[in-house]
């Protein structure tokens, strides 16, 4: 899981690559590398950590090459340290790849008799892939490349150079994304693991499919299949914004981001609503008639974005009164789901480029489901993948642990369950309160983003304890689990969520002094069960934190602290408690000096199942 750039062109190709790599490095940051060919020969820079540190042991003098791969490295295989930082070259040092995805037969294919003699050099599977193009190499890439596809197993998107070529560039997918972007007078091409990294270039753009190899060599691009036959594409013009990278004066990426949900939740839904309260989704395609036959919706996604789906879930078996089933997307293709023909499936993703929910999309499409995408980014692989899709339009999200688009997809899953609900049986009237209510979100957001000060101090108090139990009820559990995440990942904290009533059942046990309780009281329906449960973890010694609305009655006499968040109904009880959580963990994380943006052993993309 990585990110795979390469340039052949007029400009500087070294350059290109370092920028192209910034770009990239959500995909992962754990070391970084470059190679090119200088007077016949591949030469490379590689550094563990950030592009950054790269960047500092390359000097640009006599280094205007025309020809250059690179690549920015999330560890699968070996740890993150300079060897197994990618390009990586084969023993003769003739050819330079780099990797994304994972080759599943690379220790069966080490101890093969092709390969039982060389020496590898690092602990990656990627090596591999050099090493096998380099015995398959008889003077002609593309053979070699295919020879060597053929043996391989597992999911890659692959870059490669060789020294004998100078002009040429090899690229190759099969399950990993990879896109290739070319001027209209054909003087650059720029390979990429995806679009992000053309910022600001209007390109043409090609998207190789599984087992497409494509060969770039005098300024010309040529794609064939595994029979060396060729492959006519059409590619589409795109004309990619620059991708800005701005703190605004916060002190983190993800404080600007948490600070900017007044606006982005706005953005997910303002104009997307008629005067009349009528709603209504830029290019959506999904057939009314279809739409009103859905007799159930499976919903699929990763980490926050699953914490989304299982919200939406609530609501829109709610609303729309369906079956609808939430699913983690790393396991759902291991399930014999039901499909019918009047199946939608969701796929909810930030990024729109995470592997397992493109995983579990397929397995909707081998069933022939609809599918509907929520995503963030446009042109993403899972935009790309489904019949349609509704963007969050809350602008780049930086910081690996995910914040505002949470809000927004909250926003657009609620919008799009009441579309479907009034196509079903909901009469307009029933919803208009929900929607006046929404309306309002932002303003409660805002005033939760007040209490700043208010949520340092606590912080203060409980960023020295090391053990967490998120609790909540109804909506207010998953809220929680996404509470959780938040500080697990940015404070690398030990924080379990639980729906409250479960405690009695195993997780007391665990209950001491020293354990502090996160407890989201904020949904009407479940109030007096879960003040009842603290009371449980209070008999046993618990210190305990809630979030609850200020019309709450009895909370403060059970918690030790109270962060009273604006009133809201049930189902918007998400969002006031969601940013107040937000905030919390974000300052127990810079208590305690955490790498906040860019957590340790993470990525903001995943890329591999
Ligand atoms: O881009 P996606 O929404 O598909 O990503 C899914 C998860 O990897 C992501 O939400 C992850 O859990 C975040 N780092 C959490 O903050």
């Amino acid at each position: 899981m990585c990110g795979i750039f390469g340039y052949l062109g007029s400009k500087n190709s070294i350059k290109a690559c370092l920028t192209g790599l910034k770009l990239l490095e959500y995909r992962g940051y754990d070391s970084a590398g470059i190679a090119a060919i200088k007077k016949g020969r591949l030469i490379q820079f590689k550094a563990s950590g950030k592009i950054k540190a790269l960047e500092k042991k390359i000097n640009m003098k006599d280094l205007k090459l025309n020809l250059a791969i690179g690549h920015t490295r999330w560890a699968t295989h070996g740890p993150a340290i300079e060897k197994n930082a990618h390009p990586h070259l084969d023993e003769k040092n003739s050819v330079a790849i780099v990797h994304n995805g994972i080759i599943e037969n690379y220790n069966i294919l080490k101890k093969s008799f092709k390969l039982k003699q060389t020496k590898f050099r690092s602990e990656t599977d990627s090596e591999v892939i050099a090493q096998l193009f380099s015995i398959n190499y008889k003077n002609d890439l593309v053979l070699a490349t295919i020879e060597t596809l053929k043996q391989l197993k597992g999911s890659l998107a692959i870059v490669a150079i060789h020294k004998d070529h100078p002009n040429e560039i090899i690229a190759a997918k099969r399950e990993s994304p990879l896109a290739i972007g070319y001027d209209d007078k054909k003087t650059e091409f720029i390979i990429s693991s995806d679009p992000n990294a053309f910022s600001g270039r209007n390109l043409n753009v090609i998207f190789l499919k599984n087992d497409e190899i494509a060969h770039i060599k005098n300024g010309d691009i040529t794609v064939i299949d595994l029979k060396n036959n060729k492959i006519l594409k059409t590619p589409q013009k795109l004309n990619s914004k620059n991708l800005t990278f701005s703190k605004k004066g916060f002190d983190h990426y993800l404080l600007k981001e948490i600070f900017d949900q007044p606006i982005t939740v706005q953005k997910a839904f303002i104009d997307r609503l008629t005067e009349n309260d009528e709603i209504e989704f830029e290019n959506f395609n999904l057939d009314k008639k279809f739409l009103k036959s859905i007799d159930n919706i499976i919903i699929t996604a990763c980490g926050t974005s699953y914490h989304a789906s299982l919200i939406a879930k609530t609501f829109l078996q709610e609303k729309a009164k369906i079956f609808i089933s939430s699913e983690i997307a790393s396991e759902m293709r291991f399930k014999n789901l039901i499909f019918t023909k009047n199946t939608l499936v969701i796929a909810i993703s930030q990024s729109g480029e995470t592997a397992d929910t493109v995983a579990a999309l397929k397995t909707a499409k081998e069933n022939n489901a609809k599918t509907l995408a929520i995503v963030n980014v446009q042109n993403s692989t899972i935009s790309r993948m489904c019949d349609s899709s509704i963007f969050l339009k809350a602008g780049l999200e930086v910081s690996v642990c995910s914040t505002k688009a949470f809000s927004s997809q909250i926003t657009v899953l609620y919008l799009f369950a009441i579309y479907l609900a009034r196509l079903k049986n909901m009469k307009k009237k029933e919803s208009t309160s929900f929607l006046n209510e929404l309306k309002t979100i932002p303003r409660k957001i805002k005033k939760t983003l007040k209490d700043f000060d208010l949520i340092h101090e606590k912080a203060k108090k409980y960023s020295q304890y090391e053990n967490f139990f998120f609790l909540g009820r109804n909506l207010m559990y998953p809220t929680a689990m996404e509470a959780a995440l938040k500080l697990k990942e940015i404070s690398y904290l030990n924080a379990n969520a639980y729906p409250a009533g479960e405690m009695k059942h195993g997780p007391l046990a665990l209950i001491d002094s020293k354990l502090i309780v996160i407890a989201f009281c904020a949904n009407k329906k479940t109030y007096d069960k879960m003040l009842s449960n603290l009371m449980e973890a209070k008999a046993r010694n618990a210190q305990i934190l809630a979030f609850a609305t200020k019309k709450s009655y009895g909370i403060e006499d059970i918690a030790d602290d109270v962060i009273w968040l604006e009133e809201t109904s049930d189902e918007l009880a998400i969002f006031p408690s969601t940013v107040a959580s937000q905030l919390f963990a974000y300052f127990i994380a810079k208590i305690r000096k955490t790498d906040i943006d860019h957590p340790r052993n993470l990525a903001k993309t995943v890329t591999v199942e």
